[in-house]
């Protein structure tokens, strides 16, 4: 290998980069990519040592199973076995960003590294052009973490991307920011009731407004966990978070939300008109830029409990030290 092999390449996305990205993963390489959700840093989901080196570039637990990204339901259905709800989901939510867990066929391609030696497996059609086009190009199911450090702020930015890997990985797809800046829904339908096993872009109330199909979002509390993920603190800075702050105090810096907070060195505002979609946008891409100031901790306003901010919630309850 020589020395040019080992620099990190940041490419816009094009035809061009996507070939060349393609190529690299057909080779057992990682390459970041976006979604609409946060960055993911895909690999070939047939090629075991590619996702042995990805669990070992995120250090991430052995035993938290990767979601698989596909770029078509046929294509989903090579891998999970068919039900008529998994039909009614993915007709209606894909591509976006609905994670749907299936049981595994038994001939299904996908590396039993890659869903932690479990006999399901999470399925999710990304709605970003530039991921898609990945997918066809590559042509085969690409296993896609998000492209951080377990345990770390996920990447909502390219420039996340490059801080948490330098040139540990060879390429990456720079499309700008992530969309809606917060991860999948992950929904279990391996038994009823069907779980949310992780809360994300899309409610249970819309999942039911849509296709009459009743979930049941997890209490995290609870200690029957089936997405090995949930078990971890997660999305978490480096910095202690305090939560439900009404103001910060001299060693904080303020993730703020709401007209009361003007912006400055030591306060972001997540939304100054209570939007809980720019909030969303803003979390974990501000959470990094406070991580990074001098201040010791971080104090965060209140954010209401409804629609997307019950999301934002269970993200800043994983990322403080409340959670143990
Ligand atoms: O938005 C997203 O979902 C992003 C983008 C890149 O698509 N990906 C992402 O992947 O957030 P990751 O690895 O950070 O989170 C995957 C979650 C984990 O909580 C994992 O435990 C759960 O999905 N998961 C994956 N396969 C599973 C399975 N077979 N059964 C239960 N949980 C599973
Ligand atoms: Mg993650």
């Amino acid at each position: 290998m020589g020395k040019k092999d080992l620099k990190l390449r940041i490419l816009n996305d094009s035809t061009n980069s996507i070939n060349t990205a393609s190529k690299l993963i057909l080779n057992g390489d990682a390459v970041a990519v976006m979604a609409e959700t946060v960055y993911g840093l895909a690999v070939d989901a047939s090629n075991k040592s590619a996702i042995k080196n990805l669990y070992s570039l995120k250090k991430r637990p052995k035993n938290n199973p990767l979601i698989i990204h596909v770029e078509s339901i046929n294509m989903a259905l090579e891998v999970g076995k068919e039900n008529e709800d998994f039909l009614i989901l993915a007709g209606t939510f894909w591509p976006g960003p609905l994670t749907i867990i299936l049981p595994q066929k038994k001939n299904s391609s996908i590396s039993k590294e890659a869903t932690a030696g479990l006999k399901s497996v999470a399925l999710r059609m990304p709605k970003s052009k530039v991921f898609l086009r990945l997918i066809k190009k590559v042509g085969k199911p690409l296993a896609a973490p998000s492209a951080n450090l377990s345990g770390y702020i996920s990447a909502t930015d390219s420039k996340h991307v490059q801080e948490c890997f330098k040139n540990n990985i060879k390429l990456i797809l720079d499309s700008g920011r992530c969309e809606y800046g917060l991860e999948s829904t992950v929904i279990n339908l391996t038994k009823k009731p069907y779980i949310i096993e992780r809360m994300g872009v899309i409610n249970k109330e819309e999942i039911f407004k849509k296709t009459k199909i009743i979930t049941i979002e997890k209490n995290q509390k609870k200690k029957k966990i089936v997405s090995p993920g949930q078990l971890f603190k997660h999305y978490a800075p480096k910095k202690p978070l305090r939560l439900n702050a009404k103001y910060p105090k001299i060693d904080e810096s303020f993730l703020a939300f709401g007209s009361n907070f003007a912006d400055s060195k030591y306060c972001l505002n997540l939304s100054k008109k209570s939007n809980l979609k720019e909030a969303a946008y803003n979390l974990f891409y501000y959470l990094r830029k406070l991580d990074n100031l001098e201040k010791k901790k971080i104090a965060v306003s209140p954010i209401p409990m409804r629609g997307l901010g019950k999301t934002i919630n269970e993200r800043l309850r994983r990322a403080s030290f409340e959670w143990r």
